[in-house]
């Protein structure tokens, strides 16, 4: 069966490039989710994506309590092309017309590889869009609530698997030093942990020695002995093997997809390793963004909401030790909960 409500592929007329756009369900209001532009091997590659993406952000509006459903919106760039600026903006403007199409039952907003200036150009073509720059009176980018998201659940986490919330003389591996993951690393050094990161691309490693922070090459990240492991680049790092030679009891960041199979999370429990669901962990950028633009809080009590995701994660903790199950099956309870509604759930607020 179908899972997913709509699927929309084009060709783009502008930049000949396959535009994509996924609402996995629309069951608790508009779909959102944002805009992932990257090098794919093909198009199909790049609705597989957003297949599963659309998913993921499902269960994180569920969990979240956010009256919104899953969407996902991709820019699959061809292997060899060259990426001028020219194209980037003719692609930005051909999904900006796919997104139109959807008549506001599907929202945008960043995502790997888009920014703010970005979500201006798709603003062109449809009005269906979050995080404008704040110079254009936007909320700007939600990589820092989404790491701010990412550490109130790394507390609540720490607390209940290593005895303490307080990460400082801990070793905290970081994987990816994007947008997200950089805010992250600088925070958790901050408080004093020590931290490790790494990246595809190399030329982060300079960025990692200006700020202070270990390196290690990425393929021994995952087998690095640390208090927490933060996966924060693309998907589909924790497979079966992954699971078994993990050395870290701890597992939280904002990577989309992080397993390539729900029953890893089995594997991860088996060795006493605690996965937080990452649409759980990565909830900060839509909480935040939907308590700013669609809520009208101002920016402590939009701060305030993703301090919550502290309490979903402990409380999802809690639950599964009691339970004995996973924090996993435990969150897909809560979104299954929330996604088939025994009475009407009020539509109007956020919570
Ligand atoms: N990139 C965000 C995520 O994966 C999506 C998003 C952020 C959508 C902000 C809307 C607004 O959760």
């Amino acid at each position: 069966m179908l899972e997913h409500e709509d699927i929309r592929v084009r060709r783009g007329r502008r930049s000949g490039v396959a535009v994509i756009v996924a609402v996995h369900s629309r069951t608790l209001g508009p779909a959102i989710g944002g805009c992932r532009m990257r090098r794919y091997a093909g198009w199909r590659e790049g609705v597989e994506d957003a297949l599963r993406l659309s998913e993921a952000m499902s269960l994180k509006c569920a969990v979240s309590g956010v009256p919104f459903g899953g969407g996902k919106s991709v820019i699959a760039l061809p292997p060899g092309i060259e990426v001028t600026p020219a194209l980037r903006r003719a692609a930005l403007e051909d999904l900006g017309e796919l997104i139109e199409s959807f008549d506001g039952s599907y929202i945008t907003g960043p995502d790997i590889g888009t920014g703010p200036d970005d979500m201006l150009v798709i603003k062109e073509r449809t009005e269906h869009v979050f995080c404008l720059p704040t110079a254009r009176g936007g909320t700007g980018s939600s990589s820092g609530p989404t790491a701010s998201g990412v550490l109130a659940s790394l507390r609540a986490a720490a607390a209940r698997t290593l005895g303490t919330e307080d990460l400082a003389g801990r070793t905290a591996v970081v994987i990816g030093l994007g947008a997200v993951g950089a805010h992250l690393a600088r925070s958790l050094r901050d408080q004093g942990a020590k931290v490790i990161v790494t990246d595809i691309d190399p030329a982060k490693r300079g960025l990692a020695s200006a700020e202070g922070l270990g390196w290690i090459e990425p393929d021994r990240a995952l087998h690095t002995p640390a208090d927490v492991l933060i996966p924060a680049a693309v998907g589909g790092l924790l497979g079966p093997a992954q699971a078994a030679a993990i050395e870290a009891p701890l597992i939280v960041g904002p990577t989309n997809n992080q397993l390539t199979d729900d029953a890893v999370a089995d594997l991860l429990a088996e060795r006493g390793i605690t996965w937080v669901p990452d649409f759980v962990a990565s909830a900060g950028g839509i909480i935040h963004t939907l308590a700013r633009e669609i809520d009208e809080l101002d920016d402590v009590s939009a701060d305030a909401r993703v301090e919550e995701i502290a309490t979903t994660t402990a409380t999802l903790l809690d639950k599964s030790k009691q339970h004995g199950t996973t924090p996993l099956r435990e969150a897909h309870r809560l979104a299954a909960q929330r996604l088939t509604p025994r009475q009407p759930q009020p539509r109007a607020r956020l919570r």
